[in-house]
């Protein structure tokens, strides 16, 4: 047997159905904040994520999928979605229009991590990127529709941490400082942090191996050094998150896995305690150098992600059921091949007319076929035989209100459009 490669999962039609739950919410949100979609190739040249030598981060450094394509290009595939929509919107020139361009995405991505329970080497996320506008009110834009995807939802548990990292100017003043401290301290951090204090000081806070280090917990803080437009745009972000009555906390310590943030940066965690470690949902920030180092004009951007498989394990902690299980309008079942054969027809002329409509295609035993109408979870059963045929009619089980009809083949479709325009069935109660 040929099994699955370690990191991945079979989505199964179970939980299928509760991933297009998810894309339906995801996209009707994206429509009311005005997100349109943008689809990018899944590899992209490696050059898109591995940009500099400057950058430290585990996930661009150790955890990508690379190869060398047939032609001898270095092929990535792609491990977010960042880089690859601020590529599409340089080379497409999105950034012509001046404004605001707003886009969404929703598709795999792959990192090589070690496997655990909410990450895995290939997960989905859906991501906004909002281009064009360095007004902390993006910034809010952006936490506020990744609030109304998790109200949608339905999801109460979750606990929003926030942090600035400030302009490039106080960035660069604060990095002095910390690799000054972290020098002088350098015989109690872990080699990780040795490695990072030369290419990126800031990670070394989030160190996974250090968080209880004295010298972490004491090293000099952000917020003192911040200069007044940094300030003023984080003050400005936590004020109105406030009007918006958006409960968060100010996490000095926050300062995200990749390397291109700028100012406000934020996670959302589920905060169910026994849910596990991989507990942050979505994760984001501001980006203002990334789309110029990527050959575009100075564009000011600020976007997040959502991994769609945390999502869905936080919906199912709760006990937050997003769809009911399937169910048909009507199953048909028959008897001899005549029937058999004259079945398919009604079936896809049922079909035809909106109706969500199956038959049993081996022909099984009556037993069988009422237990597959049953395991479809059908509003009727229709019974067809010769005798029926050959009469012009058809019997029909109604499994909701527990009656029992014989109605003629041509009025077959009108009969149950009808009975389902009264809004009797299960599955227009439940609108689908
Ligand atoms: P990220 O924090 O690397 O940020 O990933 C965002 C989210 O994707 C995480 O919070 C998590 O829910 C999910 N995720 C990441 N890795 C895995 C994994 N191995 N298995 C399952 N889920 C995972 C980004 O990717 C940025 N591009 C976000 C962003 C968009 N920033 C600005 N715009």
């Amino acid at each position: 047997m040929i099994t699955k490669p370690k990191g991945t999962y079979d989505i199964l039609p179970d939980t299928s159905r509760n991933w297009a739950k998810i894309e339906e919410v995801i996209r009707h949100v994206c429509k009311l904040a005005n997100y349109e979609e943008i689809r990018t190739p899944i590899f992209e040249q490696a050059k898109t994520f591995h940009r500099d030598e400057a950058d430290s981060s585990d996930m661009v450094n150790k955890e990508t999928y690379d190869f060398m394509d047939r032609g001898g290009r270095e092929m990535t595939l792609r491990p977010e979605g960042t880089a690859g929509v601020c590529r599409a919107f340089v080379e497409n020139k999105l950034y012509v229009n001046n404004g605001v361009t707003k886009l969404y995405y929703l598709g795999p991505m792959f990192r090589y991590e070690r496997q655990q329970k909410g990450r895995y080497r290939q997960f989905s996320q859906f991501g906004l990127e909002a281009f064009g506008s360095d007004s902390p009110m993006l910034d809010v834009d952006v936490i506020t529709t990744a609030i109304h995807l998790i109200e949608g939802l339905g999801l109460k548990d979750i606990r929003v941490r926030i942090n600035t990292l400030g302009d490039k100017e106080s960035r660069g003043r604060y990095r002095e400082i910390l690799v000054k401290y972290f020098r002088e301290n350098l015989d109690s951090l872990c080699s990780d942090c040795h490695e990072r204090l030369e290419k990126n000081p800031l990670r070394i806070l989030d160190c996974k191996v250090d968080h209880d280090n004295p010298v972490l917990v004491n090293a000099p803080k952000i917020s003192d050094y911040l200069n007044e437009p940094s300030k003023k745009h984080f003050a400005t972000v936590l004020n109105e998150l406030d009007k918006l009555n958006i409960k968060y906390v100010v996490d000095e310590k926050l300062v995200r896995g990749l390397d291109y943030y700028s100012n406000t940066v934020f996670e959302v965690e589920f905060n169910a305690s026994d849910f596990g470690a991989q507990n942050v949902i979505c994760a984001g920030g501001r980006y203002n150098d990334l789309v110029s180092d990527l050959g575009g004009p100075e564009t000011h951007a600020v976007g997040l992600a959502f991994g769609i498989d945390r999502l869905l394990l936080a919906l199912e902690h709760e006990g937050i059921e997003i769809v009911k299980p399937k169910s048909l309008h009507a199953f048909l079942i028959t008897i001899g091949d005549k029937a058999f054969m004259e079945g398919f027809k009604i079936v896809n002329s049922l079909r035809k007319l909106g109706l969500m409509v199956d038959m049993d295609f081996n022909q099984r035993g009556l037993k069988a076929q009422f237990k597959e109408a049953d395991k479809n979870n059908s509003h009727f059963t229709m019974i067809l035989g010769e005798d029926e045929l050959n009469n012009g009619v058809i019997n029909i089980n109604d499994n909701v209100n527990n009656t029992k009809e014989t109605v003629r083949l041509e009025d077959l479709g009108n009969y149950l459009v009808t009975s389902f325009a009264k809004k009797t069935c299960k599955s227009c109660k439940e609108g689908k």
